[in-house]
């Protein structure tokens, strides 16, 4: 039994996300955490809300809400949201925890003391309009980069880049607009990372087997050459600049930068998590040799890649190794933090040809999305679509088509055709009798190649692989039922029958099985249907086996449809809800 601690990108508190969010990273998590606990492996699924800030403070204004009581309510929807979806969090915490806080200052010390922070006088964006320092998203502009407008102050959306908000040519507050800026001097903490850039170097370049999008995203950003950076902001609401319990002199206006502290909460989620019950352990999924043999997967799209394989990495190669005097690194007295072992990056899902945006009301919600089609509809769609090797375009067409086809036709049918043909000709019962032929034996030999594949793609991380192996898997299924046809053998020879329609069932079980990480409702219906209690468990790679486990006898019944057809109505009713191709 392996442990597998697995992480997903945590989603700004500014509003429930939309499809794009969920498919580039909580989605593809959570069907990596429920297939690994179908194997049996002990699993540590954690996100949380990313509730500091300017995405905060800007979402909260625009609100017109005090952003403590934003966040709180904010918070409570995208848990909400995400747990209809089936996120099958272990633990879903908020960045602005206590336990966040009381982390984020103990690292921040730590790595002082090992001689990796210093303050500095720097030049920061002051709005004279507004009053204060426009740190981060405060300010817009046009982007150095690539000339896109607007750009925001902390990164640019078009080109990625990740930028100073002193870059922007044309600067403007995004508070008030007002383009009466000047440059002042201010003090902030600097996290040295030119001190750390060959030990992040040695660090990216022994995690061979990262796949090849997050690998050149890292390198790109080391040759580039890493800068100290600046981990503390003017702004109120974030983690308070503390030493040992007390503000820092000079820092009492100021809080920790968001991307300091956010990714420092996948660790406090877990303390949040060990906080809310007796016998729970934290430390053995993060810290020290206990945690040694675990096994740690992070999930996140493209943006976020850079933050999670220098920023997030340098803060723990810090916290856990010191430089002594003669240039060597040791490592501390502090048990080291576990680093990442796999990072799955995503690129973008698109909605059409452009991007999803939610001022121009373009694109579907997650909380919208349930409003018309249920969970595992989604999830399927967004599995077989998952943008992995190049961005994905969401339209309503594919869409429809994709959903109609796998969902309704071949897997939906499937199932219903055996299960009601056993009701009504076998007495809603797993039939005995009959030996296996030459088409079983053919199958058995089909069926275990597939499933090795499916298995191999799952363990591999490959998403919209492993959707394509599962529905080959379907389909063999079809083409089996077709070629046997136990209605007509049922006409002349009831024992060949029998062997079909005890096949068929079994296969309705293996169904049940291999789609429960992708469409977990449907999964523990179809179980049902053939007397499954445990629609968790992941099959092995014996067809033979496994399309012989269900005793004779065991009675079966017929599911309501599983798959509603989706209409050219319904295409054309959500493309005037939602846009479309014309908007
Ligand atoms: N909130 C960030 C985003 O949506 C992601 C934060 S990931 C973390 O881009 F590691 F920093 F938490
Ligand atoms: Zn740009």
């Amino acid at each position: 039994m392996a442990r597998i601690l697995i992480t997903s990108a945590l989603p700004y508190i500014n509003g429930i996300k939309h499809l794009g969010n969920l498919a580039g990273s909580q989605l593809p998590a959570d069907v990596y955490a429920r297939f690994h606990r179908a194997r049996g492996d002990e699993v540590m699924l954690i996100c949380a809300t990313d509730e500091h800030g300017t995405p905060a403070e800007l979402a909260a204004a625009a609100a017109g809400q005090d952003v403590r009581a934003y966040c709180d309510e904010q918070h409570a929807l995208q848990r909400d949201v995400g747990e209809k979806f089936g996120l099958s969090w272990d633990w879903f915490g908020r960045s602005s925890s206590p336990e966040n806080r009381a982390l984020t200052q103990e690292f921040a010390e730590v790595l002082e003391d090992h001689g990796l922070i210093e303050e500095r006088v720097d030049r920061m964006i002051y709005s004279n309009a507004d009053r204060r320092f426009l740190p981060d998203r405060y300010v817009e502009g046009t982007c150095p980069v690539c000339s896109h407008r607007p750009a925001r102050g902390d990164q640019c959306d078009n080109c990625g880049s990740l930028l100073d908000p002193i870059d922007l040519i044309e600067p403007y507050s995004a508070i008030s607009g007002s383009t009466d800026l000047e440059v002042r001097d201010t003090r902030h903490l600097y996290l040295l990372q030119t001190k750390l850039a060959d030990k992040i170097r040695a660090w990216v370049d022994s995690r061979t087997d990262f796949p090849a999008l997050t690998r050149s995203i890292a390198l790109k950003h080391l040759d580039e050459g890493l800068i100290d950076r600046g981990i503390t902001r003017d702004l109120a609401w974030g983690v308070p600049v503390a030493r040992d319990g007390k503000p820092r002199p000079g820092f009492e206006n100021k809080v920790f930068y968001v991307w300091f502290d956010a990714p420092i909460e996948y660790i406090a989620a877990t303390q949040e998590w060990a906080s809310a019950a007796p016998g729970r352990d934290w430390a053995r999924w993060w810290r020290g040799a206990e945690a040694a043999d675990v096994r740690y997967v992070e999930f996140m799209g493209k943006d976020n890649v850079a933050f999670h394989t220098v920023s997030f990495p340098a803060t723990l190669i810090g916290v856990n190794e010191e430089q002594r005097a003669d240039g060597a690194w040791t490592v501390t007295k502090n048990a080291p933090w576990k680093l990442v072992d796999q990072l799955k990056s995503l690129n973008w899902l698109n909605w059409y040809g452009g991007k999803f945006s939610t001022s121009g009301k373009r694109g579907v919600f997650m909380d919208a999305a349930l409003e018309i089609q249920p969970p595992d509809v989604w999830r399927w769609y967004l599995t077989a679509n998952a943008p992995e090797s190049a961005d994905s375009a969401f339209t309503w067409e594919q869409f429809q088509n994709l959903v109609n086809k796998d969902l309704a036709d071949v897997l939906g049918n499937f199932v219903n055709r055996i299960v009601k043909f056993a009701e009504t000709r076998f007495d809603g019962a797993v039939p005995a009798g009959g030996l296996p032929g030459e088409l079983e034996l053919k199958l058995y030999a089909e069926l275990s190649t597939r499933l090795a594949d499916l298995t191999q793609q799952m363990e591999a991380i490959e998403i919209r692989k492993s959707a394509l192996a599962l529905r080959s898997i379907w389909v063999l299924g079809n083409e089996y039922l077709t070629e046997a046809a136990p209605w007509t053998a049922l006409k002349t020879d009831r024992d060949r029958a029998a062997v079909i329609v005890r096949t068929g069932l079994n296969l309705v079980a293996l169904f049940a099985r291999l789609a429960g990480p992708f469409i977990p409702f449907t999964a523990e219906v179809i179980a049902s249907a053939v007397g499954e209690s445990e629609a968790g468990v992941w099959p092995s790679a014996d067809g033979r086996a496994e399309l012989n486990r269900l005793e004779p006898g065991r009675p079966v019944a017929a599911p309501p449809v599983l798959f509603k057809k989706i209409e050219d109505a319904d295409v054309a009713d959500w493309t005037a809800r939602f846009g479309g191709a014309e908007t």
